[in-house]
């Protein structure tokens, strides 16, 4: 099939090699000129992603990018995967959305399967993308991205793809389509099925992180180590399911998915008390880190170099979208610390470089990647760790 994928993101990106690996004729289509230039000659920006199977697939004419939208001209499916954040009053902000179902709108006259793979409430594939679409009698499905960037075990292969169609020839096309690169192919009754499964299970997550870590608050006061006490209930065979506590959630979907399901909740006049409990939870986690780290440095940390160890959200991943870093770094250095960070994966960030590990009072590792310098964090005078990986050291 000749295959477009709108926006060459972590979703976009990755589900243009999956596709383009079953042998389906690929662009990539990104506003982001740089970022075209880059994947055309073979740069992959995305971890888990290898320049050299980007680049086997642009030599065998497979894949290629563009940023000229006219190449969806005559394709046969489109893929929506752009980025669905939220506006400055924690809204959904669906303009991204729009802007790509408007280009399919302007550019795509002969009928196609429009899928949308972007994370939003129920109805929006109905509502805001299916309804925006003028002119031609197109096929609609939603399948929501489930990516984990960095997970080697689970990927767009053999993690069970979600697919719901605004009719049922739009839900058969999708089948052939996801069926040519994805093992199991879940079919549900309509796009809000899929759409609402992919936000509750990241919903799910949110909410249960923030138990955690609200939890890891209580047990700490009571003098009992958290981590030993989620390791003895793990123990148990049935009903309970691991999360672990940390310095808060990041990303482009824990943090920001849930508000897309509580809009909805408020629109149909239904509380989404948990969502709101667990963002507050979450979001006063770098405020509980920070307190911590002062009363374990001896009541004060003024005038004390502290180095934030890991800004990006997660393990051996690039991203610093929503990091619970840049709000511990603020806190610190609003109590006076003077602070600098460091990440082998993220060279700057917020206008500032990654330094040296060596020489600083305080530790904080806020993110461990693989083959961080544990002894120079050890030669630090204080460490505390809120990933729970590094043995014999302060922290969560
Ligand atoms: N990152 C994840 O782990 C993940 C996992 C599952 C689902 N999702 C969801 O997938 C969607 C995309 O997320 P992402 O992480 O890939 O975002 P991203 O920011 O990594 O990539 C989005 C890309 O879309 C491009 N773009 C924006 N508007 C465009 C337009 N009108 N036309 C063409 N390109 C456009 C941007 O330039 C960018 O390169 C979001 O809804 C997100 O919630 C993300």
């Amino acid at each position: 099939m000749r295959v477009a994928i709108i926006g060459q993101g972590y979703v976009g990106l990755t589900i243009a090699l999956g596709a383009a690996g079953a042998g389906h004729s690929v662009v990539g289509f990104d506003v982001n000129e740089a970022l075209v230039t880059g994947l055309n000659s073979g740069k992959s920006h995305i971890e888990g992603i290898f320049d050299k199977d980007l680049s086997g697939l642009i030599t065998t004419g497979t894949y290629t990018a563009s940023a000229d939208p006219t190449v969806l001209d005559d394709c046969e499916v489109i893929v929506i995967a752009v980025p669905t954040p939220l506006d400055s009053d924690r809204n959904p902000d669906l303009s991204y959305v729009h802007s790509a179902s408007d280009l399919i709108s302007q550019h795509v006259s002969i009928p196609a399967l429009v899928v949308n793979e972007s994370t939003s409430y129920p109805g929006t594939l109905r509502n805001e993308i299916a309804a925006r679409i003028k002119g031609v009698d197109h096929l609609y499905a939603s399948s929501p991205e489930r990516v984990d960037p960095g997970n080697t075990t689970w990927g767009t292969k053999n993690t069970p793809r979600l697919i719901g169609g605004l009719t049922p020839p739009a839900l058969a096309r999708a089948r052939e389509f996801y069926g040519s690169f994805c093992d199991s192919i879940i079919e549900v009754s309509s796009p809000e099925v899929a759409e609402a499964a992919k936000i509750f299970e990241n919903t799910f997550r949110q909410v249960n992180i923030a138990l955690v870590n609200e939890f890891a608050q209580i047990v700490d006061a009571l003098g009992i180590s958290v981590r030993e006490v989620l390791d003895a209930a793990a123990t148990k065979p049935y009903g309970f399911m691991p999360f672990n506590p940390g310095p808060g959630v990041g990303g482009h979907c824990i943090p920001v998915d849930p508000s897309y399901l509580a809009h909805v909740a408020n629109q149909v006049g239904v509380p989404a008390t948990f969502i709101k409990r667990a963002n507050e939870v979450n979001l006063a986690m770098p405020a509980y880190i920070v307190k911590r780290v002062i009363a374990g440095s001896g009541g004060s940390i003024k005038g004390k170099r502290v180095i934030v160890v890991g800004v990006s959200y997660k393990s051996n991943v690039a991203d610093t979208r929503e990091t619970p870093a840049a709000a511990i770094i603020d806190l610190l250095r609003e109590q006076g610390a003077i602070v600098t960070w460091h990440d082998d994966l993220v060279a700057t960030w917020r206008g500032e470089s990654s330094l040296s590990i060596a020489g600083a009072d305080v530790a904080v590792i806020v993110t461990k990647h693989d083959g961080v310098d544990l002894a120079a964090i050890r030669a630090c005078g204080y460490v505390f760790d809120c990933t729970g990986q590094i043995a014999g050291v302060d922290g969560i």
